[in-house]
């Protein structure tokens, strides 16, 4: 009986001071970039920022950030999983979105169903509904993606976008043009860095949990806790203070966390920008999002979502789910391949490109320890990664 009531008692402390970071007992200094938005950020580093929403034909409701400019082309950034239009200014005056918009280009960050700034719906209450959370990378590209670009165009009077994605925002990219080929008289240019879509030759840790994928998901099911979301509210709180505590937190939260996964590169992620990253990631997905590609790495396909033979068979005419037909992706596609990527592996991207028919640039980062999050996280971008963005973005404009 106490055991009982001391339980309940110490969920309800645990739940408040998780959903109220400011009772948490340890006092985190935080650097005012870890606690910007997008907005904020755009701000400080000299921008004038417009908070748009875009509702996508399912009833999600997206916040896009945009930098407005009326000189050249608007370029959509999408971000990866369980990230955020953020990733690509919180580097301030040397992220992505900083540099296009002093070049002048019309900015336009996008955020997929699901994050914090997107967890909204005209029905669905994403706390309450579980089918809120009934999604992957295939709904982030079909719907979120389709729409932001309509959107983009009848703003702007523009015929077509730059499109850039990172990690699972190449993904989406890809979804979408293959199952909507009307998207790509609409894509200038699709500019992929670090793409995904086969996982065939993964490394550890990951390889050798992937298999034990679809297992570990029935364990996690039997357990009290609602895991349709996740990087939600909680588990951002948690990692607030992990990550927080100094030369450790990058000991656990770097070295041993994020690295083994990406690559290792300490040199282009120091210490002091943990909490800035922190700050605004993990930023929220679906559980169902990380399945799906696990899927694609047991099955060494780029499919459909694998629902079991029999709703396979009603929803896909066939006991398996049909492969995402990149033969229709027509736009043009730069892809750009990091040497120490541990996730987007040079062989897998190598494979994707031998399928896609329309190919004006591959690159391969020619820095050695280049990893994943080199990509947006890198402080040396502009020396780096820019000079080999820029030119593409110009010469298809
Ligand atoms: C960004 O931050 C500003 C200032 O705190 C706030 O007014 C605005 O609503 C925020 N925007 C979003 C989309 O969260
Ligand atoms: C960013 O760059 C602009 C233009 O070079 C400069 O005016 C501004 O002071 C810089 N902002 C910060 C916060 O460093
Ligand atoms: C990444 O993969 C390479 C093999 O290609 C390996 O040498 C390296 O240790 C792996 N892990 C990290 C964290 O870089």
């Amino acid at each position: 009986m106490t055991t009982k009531i001391t339980c309940a008692y110490l969920t309800i402390i645990v739940n408040t001071v998780l959903s109220n970071p400011s009772l948490m007992p340890v006092s985190i200094p935080q650097p005012e970039d870890a606690t910007l938005n997008f907005t904020g950020l755009g701000q400080k580093y000299g921008h004038e920022v417009e908070e748009h929403s875009v509702v996508t034909e399912d009833g999600y409701i997206l916040t896009v950030f945009r930098i407005p400019s009326k000189r050249k082309t608007p370029v959509m950034l999408m971000h990866g999983t369980s990230d955020s239009s953020d990733s690509y200014i919180i580097r301030g005056n040397r992220s992505l979105a900083i540099y296009l918009a002093n070049e002048g280009y019309d900015v336009w960050a996008v955020n997929g169903r699901g994050n914090h700034y997107s967890r909204r719906h005209v029905k669905l209450d994403p706390d309450t509904d579980p089918e809120f959370w009934d999604f992957t990378f295939h709904e982030r590209g079909y719907y979120d993606l389709a729409a932001t670009i309509d959107y983009i165009l009848k703003i702007t009077g523009e015929n077509g976008v730059h499109s850039i994605g990172h990690s699972q925002g190449t993904t989406n990219n890809l979804v979408l043009l293959s199952s909507r080929p009307e998207y790509n008289e609409k894509v200038k240019l699709f500019t992929a860095l670090a793409p995904i879509a086969f996982l065939d030759h993964l490394v550890p840790p990951i390889s050798l949990i992937a298999p034990h994928g679809p297992a570990l998901n029935d364990l996690i099911s039997l357990l009290p806790l609602k895991l349709d979301e996740i990087g939600g509210s909680w588990e951002r709180n948690i990692y607030k203070v992990l990550c927080n505590q100094g030369i450790m937190s990058y000991f656990l939260c770097v070295l041993i966390g994020l690295f083994p996964g990406n690559g290792y590169d300490t040199k282009r992620l120091e210490p002091s920008f943990l909490p800035i990253i922190i700050g605004h990631a993990p930023a929220g997905d679906s559980k169902k999002g990380i399945l799906h590609h696990n899927q694609a790495i047991i099955s060494k396909r780029f499919a459909y979502y694998d629902y079991g033979p029999e709703k396979n068979m009603k929803l896909y005419g066939d006991v398996t789910p049909p492969d995402y037909n990149l033969k229709q992706i027509t736009a043009k596609v730069a892809l750009i391949v990091g040497k120490n990527d541990n996730l987007s592996r040079v062989q897998d991207v190598e494979h994707l490109r031998q399928l896609l028919p329309n190919v004006v640039e591959y690159h391969l980062m020619k820095q050695k320890k280049w990893n994943h999050l080199d990509f947006v996280w890198s402080n040396d971008m502009p020396e780096t990664l820019f000079p080999v963005i820029f030119p593409l973005l110009a010469k298809y404009s």
